[in-house]
Formats: C-alpha cells, sequence, structure tokens
C-alpha cells in the first residue's frame, strides 16, 4: 500500500476553501489537477494583462502595415520596434535560440516560421503572425492570420474556421472542466469542416514564463487532461491544416513546421484567464 502524492494540498490547521474542496474532490477521483503556482494571484493576473495590451498593440500595428511586397523582415522590425518602444521584450528572440522577434508562417508553414528579408507576400497568402510579449517579467502571446490582398475560397474558409475553432475551444473553457473539453470542441468543428487538427503542438500555460504547465492539446476527449481552476493563465491556439495533420520540422532551420502534404495550414491564438464565470481574454 502507498500514499498517492497529492499536487493539491493545504496545510494542516488550515480550513479548506471551497476552491480546495473542489479540487481535492477531483484529485481523489483520478482526475490531473494543478499545482498552487499555476494560480496566478490578481497581481500577476494584471500583470499578464498589462504585457497583453502590449501585445494587441503589436498585432494591431502589423495589422494596420501588412500588405503585398512587404517582407517578413519589415514585420519582425515592426514588432521590434514597437515593443522595446514600450519597455517591453519580445519573448521569442533568443528563445531557445529563435533568432528573431516574431513568428510568421505563410500558407502551408504551420507555426514557428522565422521572418527573412528574402520572404515576399504576395496576392493570396494567407500569413500567421504569432506575437509574444514579456512585460516587468509577465508574458503573454497571440496571433492572428492575415490574408493579403484577395485569397481564394477554400483558404478563406480555412482561416475563418480555424478562428471559429479558437473561439468555440474558449467556449468549452469553463471553471472546473478539463483540458480535455476544449480539445474535444476544437477536433469536432475541424472535422466537420473537413479540416484536420495539428497534434504536435499544443497551447500551454502562460504568464511567469513563456511555456508552463497544462499543455493544452486542440484534439481530445471530454473530461480528460488537468482540470481548469479559477486563476489559471493559458493560451489556446488550435493549428487547423486543409489536408493532412501531419508536420515536418524544416531541416534547414530546425525551426519552421511544415504541413506533410504542403497543403495551407492556419492558427489564431489568444491568452485566457479563467475565471469564476468562465475565460476572459487577455490580449484583446
Ligand atoms: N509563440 C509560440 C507559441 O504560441 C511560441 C514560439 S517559440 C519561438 O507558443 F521561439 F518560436 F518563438
Ligand atoms: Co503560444
Amino acid at each position: 500500500m502507498k500514499f498517492f502524492k497529492r499536487r493539491w494540498t493545504v496545510p494542516r490547521g488550515v480550513k479548506p476553501t471551497e476552491m480546495d474542496r473542489k479540487i481535492m474532490f477531483y484529485e481523489e477521483r483520478g482526475h490531473e489537477v494543478p499545482t498552487r503556482s499555476l494560480i496566478k494571484t490578481p497581481e500577476q493576473i494584471e500583470g499578464i494583462r498589462q504585457s497583453g495590451i502590449i501585445n494587441t498593440g503589436v498585432l494591431d500595428l502589423v495589422a494596420s502595415e501588412i500588405r503585398a511586397g512587404m517582407s517578413t523582415a519589415e514585420i519582425d522590425k515592426l514588432v521590434y520596434d514597437y515593443t522595446t518602444d514600450h519597455g517591453a521584450i519580445p519573448a521569442p528572440l533568443n528563445y531557445e535560440g529563435f533568432p528573431k522577434s516574431v513568428c510568421t508562417s505563410i500558407n502551408e508553414v504551420v507555426c514557428h516560421g522565422i521572418p527573412d528579408e528574402d520572404e515576399i507576400l504576395e496576392e493570396g497568402d494567407i500569413i500567421n503572425v504569432d506575437v509574444s510579449t514579456i512585460y516587468k517579467g509577465y508574458y503573454s502571446d497571440a496571433s492572428r492570420m492575415f490574408i493579403i490582398g484577395k485569397t481564394d475560397p477554400m483558404k478563406e474558409k480555412l482561416v475563418r474556421v480555424a478562428k471559429e475553432c479558437l473561439e468555440i475551444g474558449m467556449k468549452a473553457a469553463k471553471p472546473y472542466s478539463f483540458v480535455g473539453d476544449i480539445g474535444h470542441a476544437i477536433e469536432r468543428h475541424a472535422k466537420k469542416n473537413g479540416f484536420s487538427v495539428v497534434r504536435d503542438l499544443c497551447g500551454h500555460g502562460v504568464g511567469l514564463k513563456f511555456h508552463e504547465e497544462p499543455d493544452v492539446f486542440h484534439f481530445g476527449k471530454q473530461g480528460t487532461g488537468m482540470l481548469l481552476v479559477p486563476g489559471m493563465v493559458f493560451t489556446i491556439e488550435p493549428m487547423i491544416n486543409m489536408g493532412t495533420w501531419k508536420v515536418f520540422i524544416d531541416s534547414d532551420d530546425d525551426w519552421t513546421v511544415v504541413t506533410d502534404d504542403e497543403k495551407p495550414s492556419a492558427q489564431w491564438e489568444h491568452t485566457f484567464v479563467m475565471t469564476e464565470k468562465g475565460v476572459q481574454i487577455l490580449t484583446h
């Protein structure tokens, strides 16, 4: 006989709160629960919110400037200049060796595309711009798709459905629901529209570090995965493919993630805080 090691504990002599009792209830039934360190304080949430405001400013600037004929290196410069002008740091820069301030992922590139002065945006391209900001030590993370000029109806649909997947995932994220509920809802919507969900990359806890627990998969079974508790901060960032869900990493740079069949991929991302009433977007 052995004791299981609890992730959620209440110090001896301290009266458990309503929240403590709910979390212990789920843990005793075999569910994965957060550790206390994943529950942000109101001060930390405020810090992440401030970081998110700058992050949104970056994306709004990119939205107003992006156009055919522009290089992805120009996007990188916009991101670097705006972020540093606001007293913040672009989180991707030098992160595990990433060489630029933002990820720019065009058409069949799923994510982690590296800005390059020789990469020029063309009419009909779809591009994900993934911006992450560190402000006073607090991390925020969000991405949007941009359609360059006019594109074909299938790519347009892919961009729209990927956005709907984020919105549907967000609605599935209720207090005391599970990470698997998010993935389940997203996968269902993607499949219903004839698209697939990337399985090799996921959303994540965020706030005090770039990537924290839990992994937020964009597929899965209801009632599985980590319990979602008020105070947790995490991203949802579904990558939706027109063809196969399979991807590979470009060996030229060891970063760029590309679809196996080189059909297009689309992604949208927000950072959220869980509250007693549901999630709130911190990167509006
Ligand atoms: N922004 C990505 C995410 O959503 C992470 C990029 S890591 C980088 O989690 F190094 F490529 F920037
Ligand atoms: Co992210």
